[in-house]
């Protein structure tokens, strides 16, 4: 919600970036003075995505409560997917432990293991809230087209019925 704060600060096109993964995600961002979007966790989930059939299906089936927010105490905040390492580093950087003690399991080598062979548990993987918005996995064409379609809907159907008097 802070697009509009961005796009008064700079003078080159803005892209909205973070929970994005349907039409209504686009039109809001477009309505919020964004230029276009980018999409991770959705494109994650794609068929062109390199990456294991078992990660799309889990983003699939996973909710917003399926992430967690890691490394917070050492200044590099990043979210990623619930699994057993990610609640492992968050353990023991609650009890104090330092960057050494947990640079094994966030190794990013561990998280390509997962994207490779599918083991979901194999390491820390980066994925988004988004995932709670995502039913299929469909082609980057569907998608592309579905979620510009959806925001065109959208734009031109509701909220113009919100505006236009009747
Ligand atoms: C596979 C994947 C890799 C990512 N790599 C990076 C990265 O290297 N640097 C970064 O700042 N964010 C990275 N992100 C985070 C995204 O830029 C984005 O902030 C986050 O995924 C939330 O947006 P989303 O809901 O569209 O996924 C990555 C996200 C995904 C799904």
């Amino acid at each position: 919600m802070l697009i509009p704060a961005t796009v008064a600060a700079v003078s080159v096109p803005v892209i909205a970036c973070g929970g994005i993964a349907t039409g209504a995600g686009l039109a809001a961002a477009l309505a919020l003075g964004a230029d276009g979007v980018s999409m991770g966790t959705r494109f994650l989930a794609s068929q062109e995505a390199p990456v294991h059939s078992y990660v799309k299906r889990r983003i699939v089936e996973a909710t917003e409560l399926d992430t967690n927010l890691i490394m917070r105490q050492v200044n590099n905040t990043s979210r990623g997917a619930r699994n057993i390492v990610s609640d492992e580093v968050l353990s023991r950087l609650r009890a104090g432990c330092a960057f050494a003690d947990i640079q094994p399991l966030v190794a990013g080598a561990r998280g390509r293991t997962v994207f490779e062979t599918g083991d979901l548990d194999a390491g820390v993987w980066t994925v988004g809230l988004s995932q709670s918005l995502i039913d299929d996995v469909l082609s980057v064409a569907e998608l592309v087209h579905r979620i510009v379609s959806q925001a065109e809907s959208i734009i031109s159907t509701r909220l113009r019925e919100m505006v236009t008097p009747t």
